[in-house]
């Protein structure tokens, strides 16, 4: 570029200024002046560069692309963004969980696997993980879980006895630490991961039917890992190896994709399917409910401003749109109101008019006012009015997603059905969907991560944990860890 060209540089009120090395002085060594704005607002702009990090998933990696419908399933779900042939924009964000935002990308860790949909009837947002199944089954308990994979308050350290301190008195986790563990513990890249709903969600179809889904997003890249030595090494070497890998592959035209599949649950089998078809911490085997395509999701456009578009991205479980509906899952039910509280803290009351969270559908209601407000508002302010606002439309949107209950209040865990258990689902895949190999490599990896500042009693309730997934894998780890 000729320098001719070049713009010349503002203040951000659009102003001239008049250097780009030099603050004004009193003569070429004398004081810096106040009158010197521009310095200033340099300054000031840089102290407030840096917004808080997201408190779990902290650190993570974005891209946009579309959704395109390949399979009829309106006979299940309404939804527009589901409708055969149907094209929509997502944006995608792939996280880890417990690190800070420049933590390596190849700890061993859940991913995150946040879509938002911006669909013809509002955004519509898919927070997963790339595991079908999660650590606890009370949101009681979330809090504290996140807390134990963290750090430590006295050294700032993050703590493997705390870890299975918490894991080991609790557990349900024992389906999602065997996962954490095996090979997906580690993905190659975010390109080479599934995506998993993990919730239970309710569709509901022109009609009115309803039903119980689970969503799979399965990776078109195939499902690839990173051993624990080629993990720790890469996390020397590049920290940023996942950010690095998405943003490379986008853009030398090499777009990841993924097909979407679901598992249907007839809206009645929730009664009396042998286990609670909500426990998070479950998948319902494919031989009982099998999987129906849906569609691909490709992502195809990295962002251009990393903070604008991915770190000011708000994505909230309760962005639901007609025909799509939460479950009793009493996870599901907290993250419908964690996600929106968390966005107002860490971007302000308005963080749904930051272009990249805004829906490319009309928003007409009445909201008002707060900080960073943008969109102007138009009176009439108020509802029921007979100045034309907007009205609801209950008839053409009505609250369909719903379902019954009754009975006390109670602090108290799901009612136990026949086959409800803390082991057997992780007993199952370490039995009979891992190979020798795999079942290796994931003693290897809970020996290794044992063996790593985890004591009595903790490391006693470590082995019986095992055991009780597996009396072999268990043995194997005790004998591991203890030697002999
Ligand atoms: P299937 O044999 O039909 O499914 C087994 C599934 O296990 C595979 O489809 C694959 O899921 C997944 N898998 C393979 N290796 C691993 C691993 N290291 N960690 C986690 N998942 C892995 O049997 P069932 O449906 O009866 O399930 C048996 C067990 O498989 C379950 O107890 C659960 O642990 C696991 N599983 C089941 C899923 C489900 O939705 N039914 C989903 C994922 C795991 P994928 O094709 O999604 O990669
Ligand atoms: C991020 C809360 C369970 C997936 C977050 C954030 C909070 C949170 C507060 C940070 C949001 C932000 O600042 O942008 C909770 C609570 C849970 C829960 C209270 C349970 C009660 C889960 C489960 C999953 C999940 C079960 C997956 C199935 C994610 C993902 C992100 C996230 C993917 C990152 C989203 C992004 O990329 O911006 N969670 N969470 N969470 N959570 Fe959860």
């Amino acid at each position: 570029m000729n320098d001719n060209d070049r713009k010349p540089t503002t203040n951000d009120a659009g102003i001239p200024v008049s250097s780009d090395e030099y603050s004004l002085t009193v003569g070429p060594d004398g004081p810096i002046l106040l009158q010197d704005h521009y310095l200033i607002e340099q300054m000031a702009n840089f102290n407030r560069e840096m917004i808080p990090d997201r408190q779990p998933h902290a650190k993570g990696s974005g891209a946009f692309g579309y959704f395109q419908v390949t399979r009829d399933v309106s006979s299940y779900t309404k939804a527009a963004v589901f409708q055969p042939g149907t094209k929509t924009e997502v944006l995608a964000r792939f996280s880890t969980v417990a690190g800070e935002s420049g933590s390596p990308d190849t700890w061993r860790d859940v991913r995150g696997f946040a879509l938002k949909f911006y669909t013809t009837e509002g955004n519509y947002d898919m927070v997963g993980n790339n595991t079908p199944v999660f650590f606890v089954r009370d949101p009681m308990k979330f809090q504290h879980f996140i807390h134990s994979q963290k750090r430590r308050a006295d050294s700032g350290l993050r703590d493997n006895d705390m870890q299975w301190d918490f894991w080991t008195l609790s557990p349900e986790s024992a389906h999602q630490v065997t996962i954490l563990m095996s090979d997906r513990g580690v993905p190659r890249s975010y390109r080479h991961m599934n995506g998993y709903s993990s919730h239970t969600y309710m569709w509901v179809n022109a009609k009115g039917e309803r039903f119980w889904v689970k969503y799979h997003f399965k990776t078109d890249q195939g499902i690839e890992y990173l051993t624990q030595e080629e993990a720790d090494r890469i996390a020397g070497e590049d920290a940023d190896y996942h950010r690095r890998d998405l943003f490379e592959a986008i853009k030398r035209g090499d777009y990841p994709s993924w097909t979407l599949k679901v598992q249907i649950m007839p809206f009645k089998d929730a009664d009396t399917y042998r286990f609670n078809p909500f426990d998070l911490t479950k998948v319902w085997p494919h031989g009982d409910y099998p999987l129906h395509e849906v569609g691909r999701l490709t992502l195809n456009r990295n962002p251009s401003d990393f903070h604008a578009e991915i770190e000011q991205a708000a994505f909230e479980p309760n962005n639901l749109v007609p025909g799509i509906g939460p479950s009793p899952d009493k996870m599901l039910l907290a993250r419908l109101f964690s996600y929106s509280d968390a966005h107002r803290a860490r971007l302000g009351a308005n963080y749904k008019q930051i272009p990249v969270n805004r829906p490319k559908s009309p928003v007409h209601n009445y909201s008002k006012g707060g900080a960073m407000r943008i969109d102007k508002v138009s009176d009439p302010v108020y509802a029921p009015n007979s100045k034309g606002g907007p009205k609801a439309d209950p008839e053409r949107y009505p609250e369909a997603a719903t379902w019954s209950a009754g009975g006390e209040f109670v602090r108290a865990a799901y009612t136990k059905r026949k086959d409800d258990d803390d082991f057997g689902q992780a007993g199952t895949l370490v039995r009979k969907v891992m190979d020798d190999a795999q079942r290796d490599r994931l003693v290897s990896n809970v020996v290794g991560h044992l063996k790593n500042g985890v004591s009595e009693p903790v490391l006693k309730r470590a082995f019986e944990y095992w055991r009780n997934i597996d009396k072999e894998i268990g043995d194997r780890i005790a004998k591991g860890v203890q030697g002999g």
